[in-house]
């Protein structure tokens, strides 16, 4: 069992990846901090499983992260375990995103996560120990066609994971990133509902690449069976329970053979890969 006295922490608690990794967490003796937007969820996860507190916080608003932050900060028991996973994702090329709803993807899928881990990091190195679980992507590593916003974002995530691992090596803080491949949550729908009708308002040069890259996905998709977020739950419990947790997780879908031919190809290589995977290589706009 975890240690009691532990305190976990886990963003986007109320769907999906989040809400598995915390009934995980609360179910090993740690006392979970479970946060997010919809407050019935959270109501109703604490209500179920021990451990469990429930805390409002909407991670698209500046104020409202640093209001969360604030209490973080103050925590008697400092956050020692720290699950940055609430994220989102919007679809569309470059020109097809706004520019707010840009911000806003950078806003909660990596402003939060620096401002978040920010506040737990001085409890962590008053420790000397922590975990810090970050919720990157393969989409971390290479974008999917006309999925280039959210994938920055997922780079940025990478970086900084990347980076936090050497720099708080020497506190006994453990950095880990999660790369998950396609997993049936609520992601998708949310995602379809943010973007649109993207052939309805994409610029008439952009509908054959919409068209040839979604039809391939569609054919890709039809052949897979999504796992649940019990698989990605499970990992990152592997990861928080460890004694020498890996640099990366990654499963699902996709994630072996996208991430394989991505570590293995040069950039040129991996770009064709691509293109052929998705019909592109002889499209013509
Ligand atoms: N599912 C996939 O295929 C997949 C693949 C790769 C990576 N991921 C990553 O895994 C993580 C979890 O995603 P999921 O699949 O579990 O999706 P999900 O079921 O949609 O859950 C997303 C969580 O993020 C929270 N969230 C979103 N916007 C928020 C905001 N403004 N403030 C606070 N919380 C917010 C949501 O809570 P509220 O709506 O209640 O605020 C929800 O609890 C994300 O970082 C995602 O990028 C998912």
């Amino acid at each position: 069992m975890g240690d009691p006295k532990q305190t976990a922490l886990v963003t986007g608690a109320s769907s999906g990846i989040g809400r598995e990794t915390t009934m995980r967490l609360a179910g090993k003796g740690f006392q979970v901090i479970a946060a997010a937007r919809r407050m019935d969820r959270l109501n109703e996860l604490a209500d179920q499983h021990e451990g469990i507190t429930p805390k409002q916080v909407d991670l698209s608003q500046p104020d409202d992260t640093q209001a969360f932050c604030d209490y973080l900060s103050k925590l008697p028991q400092p956050v020692s375990i720290l699950i940055n996973n609430a994220g989102f994702s919007m679809r569309g090329t470059l020109e097809d995103v706004p520019m707010e709803a840009a911000k806003q993807l950078f806003e909660v899928n990596l402003f939060a996560l620096m401002g978040v881990t920010q506040a737990c990091l001085p409890g962590m190195r008053s420790l000397r120990k922590g975990t810090i679980v970050n919720l990157s992507s393969i989409v971390g590593k290479f974008p999917f066609p006309g999925s280039g916003v959210y994938a920055a974002t997922k780079y940025a995530v990478e970086g900084i994971t990347d980076s936090l691992r050497i720099d708080l090596a020497p506190f006994g803080i453990r950095v880990v990133a999660i790369r998950p491949g396609a997993i049936a949550t609520e992601f998708n729908e949310v995602a379809a509902k943010l973007t649109g009708d993207l052939m309805a308002k994409t610029d008439a040069d952009y509908k054959p690449l919409y068209q040839t890259a979604g039809a391939a996905t569609g054919k890709i998709f039809a052949e897979l069976s999504l796992p649940g977020p019990d698989l990605i739950a499970d990992l990152i419990l592997e990861a928080v329970l460890s004694d020498a947790p890996r640099a990366v997780y990654s499963a699902g879908p996709l994630s072996e053979e996208f991430l394989t031919k991505r570590a293995n190809l040069d950039d040129d290589a991996f770009h064709r890969f691509m293109l052929d995977k998705f019909d592109l290589a002889g499209l013509q706009a």
